[in-house]
């Protein structure tokens, strides 16, 4: 019923003409892909040439972040209408990485995640504990916290279709994964929160991802747990061979 997604997040990497390369290769050998949405953030400089090379194919685009205003004074910034122009169906929100190096917090993210839906953005948004977090056991009251700020004031149905993806910070670009039962549990816990604060069907509906250190190896366990909906994928997304790797693992659990 929840169609797997699988995200590449490029991150700081990848200039227009190595993503061009890479999106091309990949359309290729994916074409004959069906039950798994496949989706890729490049940055921005190169949204505009991997929007016109995926013209035609299933391969969605999103960005990596967003301001929430439609235009304005804001150096250095970037506005919903300009993404959805260059192609972009969805955007990352609310990123470790934004919290740790850009002060982002979840009122700034709860500002985007309206935004991104009033703009037709499909928002990706990120929560996940540090280490210190899940070694004091504070990881469900922190990601708790999170989602409920994240998403506050949105109408069930906008829930319905957006993404929250858990990415416990400790396992970012570290190697370390939350093993499959753990972040099953977590995975669960937060649709449980989206029942009591949006109801049954957003419940039902919403796509919550698994990221951190996912790579083609540990993608079937975590994707054949009820609750991990797909994943958003750093480091293994930069090459196509561990990219499809990972969507191969993810179409031979057969979740849909
Ligand atoms: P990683 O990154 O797969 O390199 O751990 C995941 C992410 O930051 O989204």
């Amino acid at each position: 019923m929840r169609r797997p997604l699988i995200v590449g997040n490029w991150k700081m990497y990848k200039t227009p003409a190595e993503a061009a390369a890479f999106v091309t290769q990949l359309r290729e050998v994916t074409a004959a892909v069906q039950d798994v949405e496949i989706v890729v953030a490049p940055s921005f400089p190169a949204l505009l040439p991997v929007r016109d090379l995926l013209a035609g194919s299933a391969i969605g685009l999103a960005a990596q972040n967003m301001h929430w205003e439609p235009e304005g004074a804001f150096t250095g910034e970037v506005a919903p209408p300009m993404l959805t122009d260059a192609g972009c169906r969805y955007v990352i929100l609310g990123h470790s990485e934004r919290r740790q190096y850009f002060g982002e917090n979840d009122a700034f993210v709860n500002r985007k995640v309206r935004a991104a839906l009033e703009h037709g953005l499909i928002p990706i948004v990120c929560v996940g504990e540090s280490l210190a977090e899940r070694e004091a056991g504070l990881t469900e009251k922190v990601v708790t916290s999170q989602v409920e700020q994240c998403l506050a004031g949105l109408a069930g149905d906008a829930v319905a279709n957006l993404v929250i993806a858990y990415e416990p910070v400790w396992a970012i670009g570290t190697g370390r994964t939350a093993s499959p039962a753990d972040a099953q549990e977590v995975n669960a816990r937060i649709r449980e929160l989206v029942r009591d604060l949006f109801g049954a069907d957003a419940a039902d509906r919403v796509r919550i991802l698994y990221g951190g250190s996912v790579k083609p190896d540990n993608t079937r366990e975590l994707i054949s747990r009820p609750d991990i909906d797909g994943a958003l994928v750093g480091g293994a997304s930069l090459q196509v061979e561990s990219f499809t790797g990972i969507i191969r693992a993810c179409e031979e659990a057969g979740k849909r």
